[in-house]
């Protein structure tokens, strides 16, 4: 990162780039966990929850994606080992139920991750608020999309 842009990060880089970083592995985890039901589900009309399933893991994709580019402005390095991912995670794996056929037990995992991920940002956004507008216009956008998730996976159940 220059000079100047570096001048005008008003919070630990340090702690910072250690809150990206954890973000960074949730959405590795969702992604895969998504995808992985995406796949995988069975019964009665799964199609519409695979494709479900399947847009929301392309957002979490591009949300690693995106926090992984902001990482690296920072001055940082993403975690570089998937084995690490669940170990500096802010929650555990989203695992998807046995049973693939078990809606309501796919979108119980979704709302949780979801859930999570919306607390994550928010605190994110709370952190870098008139501190650091690059990070906080990234995270907004972020937590703008988790909660369409959310709400995406609430009206399932109704
Ligand atoms: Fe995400
Ligand atoms: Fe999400």
């Amino acid at each position: 990162m220059g000079e100047q842009a570096k001048k005008i990060v008003s919070v630990d880089l340090k702690d910072l780039i250690k809150d990206l970083n954890k973000a960074y592995c949730d959405e590795w985890l969702a992604y895969y966990a998504y995808w992985y039901m995406a796949k995988t589900v069975t019964g009665n009309g799964y199609e519409d929850i695979s494709e479900f399933l399947e847009k929301i893991a392309k957002d979490e994709l591009e949300h690693a994606q995106e926090l992984a580019e902001r990482i690296l402005e920072l001055g940082g390095t993403p975690i570089d080992n998937p084995i690490e991912l669940e170990k500096n995670a802010n929650a555990p794996y989203p695992k998807p139920p046995k049973n693939t056929s078990d809606y309501d037990k796919i979108v119980k995992v979704v709302l949780e991750a979801e859930a999570g991920a919306i607390d994550v940002y928010n605190k994110i956004a709370q952190k870098t608020i008139g501190k650091d507008h690059v990070t906080y216009q990234l995270i907004c956008h972020i937590l703008e999309e988790e909660i369409k998730h959310e709400e995406m996976f609430e009206d399932i159940l109704e």
